[in-house]
């Protein structure tokens, strides 16, 4: 009899691409996936520690499986990913019918701990060491890889894979939680990184996104020598089959001209540029310890304009960080303003035990304050984002279409047009009603109607070769 597996995922890229891969790991293994947790003999929950609200909606789902779990005591319950590594064995004490707690630095054990849970062993625990305790290379070892073998079955998009290049963080801002939970700065083997993507390509994988904390410190080698983040993007520019290179995060340091350069010139690479600003404020920044002034992220844009003028860019940002007076968010606002980002991410701050800021700062901005500014960033930033998808209209775009749509999944009816989702090169979204056989393929699209977030569009012949160019790259 088959194992039914749950697994539910939060956080960022990172948490996803582990998650398909320990599916993936879990299916060749015999189990199948299911859809509810009522339905699952294994309900794993891969957890994520940036912000308290992540954590207390874990809290509260594996509360909820309490009684689940004197129904079916033999139902296995297990939490992974970071959470996992913040609180080890504080989890068995808040939810003592958890059985299972493995950090991301140990997600290659899950199997055999899975085994000997069932084989009625007791509650299992696996995490990496404390970055304070131990030596600098007990606790990289002990932040081992975890990056099995693809299997195309565990991804939810075929046509699309995220590739990690490398693991942890060494930054320490002030207010992440982050480089404890993920471990020291590794970069993955050049040589492992090429094969996985060739493979992804055989696969009919098109597009590959290259995972990292900082991506763009990333620093491996080839032959002797150093290879970085622009080096890299050339050497898999290369491969057979693949159409779309992306990366994320990218720190604002380590925006080099050669990786600008590199995106400018390599036609496969998105110029789609996620760097994180966190605040227009030089005081705040400095608090934040994010080792630069506004003004310097605002060169740094400027390079960025000059060398791909057709870039996108988009940002996170935090508000109501320790200190933060109304002047500061002023400067907020003002960067988002001028900055015209595709997109930003915006959240408040949640102090986290174990970081600097928690520990040093007083969370004094009032969380009525800190909702307001929120509020009023995301709606300058949503303003903007409309105004420049409206810019959009009439033109074509090239997409990678990656299925229904949310409502076309709710209200599915065999056969006919069914409306579907896909992404330009820079990442904006487009709805438009089409033949489901067009899903895994770029396709042009002409779009008519645009909101903040949304493009709309319908098929069209080509794309004009006047507008190709462009379009391919828009
Ligand atoms: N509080 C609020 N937001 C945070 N982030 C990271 N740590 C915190 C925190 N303690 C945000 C940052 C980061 C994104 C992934 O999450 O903006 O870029
Ligand atoms: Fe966290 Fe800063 Fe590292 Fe990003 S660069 S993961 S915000 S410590």
């Amino acid at each position: 009899m088959p194992k039914q597996l749950y697994i539910e995922t939060v956080g960022c890229q990172m948490n996803v691409l582990d998650s398909e891969l320990v599916v993936a790991e879990l299916l060749s293994a015999g189990y199948t996936l299911v859809d509810a947790p009522r339905k699952a003999d294994v309900i794993l929950f891969n957890t994520c520690s940036v912000r308290q609200h992540a954590e207390d909606k874990i809290y509260s789902a594996l509360g909820r499986l309490k009684h689940a779990k004197r129904h079916r005591p033999e139902r296995i319950i297990g939490v992974l990913g970071c959470m996992a590594q913040k609180d080890q064995e504080r989890i068995f004490r808040r939810a003592p019918h958890v059985d299972l707690v493995i950090g991301p630095g140990q997600l290659g054990r899950l199997t055999t701990l899975l085994a000997e849970v069932a084989a009625g062993a007791g509650p299992r625990i696996e995490v990496s060491l404390d970055r304070a305790t131990g030596s600098r290379a007990a606790v990289r070892e002990s932040f081992a890889r975890y990056d099995p073998l693809r299997v195309v079955d565990a991804r939810a998009v075929r046509h699309q894979a995220m590739v990690r290049i490398m693991l942890g963080c060494d930054r320490f801002c002030t207010y992440c939680i982050v480089p404890r939970v993920r471990g020291p700065e590794q970069s993955r083997p050049v040589e492992e990184i090429e094969a996985e993507v060739r493979r992804l390509a055989d696969q009919g994988c098109l597009e590959v996104t290259l995972l990292g904390q900082t991506v763009n410190s990333f620093r491996g080698t080839a032959a002797g020598a150093t290879v970085r983040l622009a080096d890299l993007l050339g050497r898999l520019h290369d491969v057979e089959g693949l159409r779309r290179l992306r990366f994320v995060t990218n720190h604002p340091r380590h925006m080099t001209a050669d990786l600008l350069q590199a995106v400018r010139d390599l036609a496969k690479v998105s110029p789609y540029l996620h760097v994180p600003a966190q605040s227009g404020s030089s005081a705040i920044l400095g608090r934040m310890k994010r080792g630069y002034t506004a003004e310097q992220y605002r060169e740094m844009l400027a390079e960025i304009r000059a060398t791909i003028p057709e870039a996108t860019v988009t940002s996170d940002f935090i508000v109501g960080f320790p200190g933060e007076t109304e002047e500061d968010y002023r400067q907020t606002v003002d960067l988002v303003r001028d900055a015209r980002f595709k997109n930003s991410f915006i959240f408040k701050y949640s102090p986290r035990p174990g970081t600097k800021a928690a520990e040093q700062y007083e969370d004094d901005v009032p969380e009525a304050v800190k909702r307001r500014r929120n509020n009023e960033l995301l709606a300058v930033q949503n303003a903007i984002g409309g105004e420049d998808n409206r810019a959009l209209v009439g033109r074509t775009v090239e997409i990678l279409v990656e299925g229904p749509s949310k409502t076309a999944r709710k209200h599915a009816e065999p056969g006919g047009p069914v409306q579907l989702t896909g992404r330009t090169v820079c990442d904006r979204i487009v709805v438009f009603e089409g033949d489901p056989s067009v899903v895994g393929r770029i396709v042009p699209i002409e779009i008519h109607k645009a909101t903040a977030v949304t493009l709309f569009g319908r098929t069209a012949g080509h794309v004009g070769s006047r507008q190709s160019a462009a379009a391919g790259r828009e």
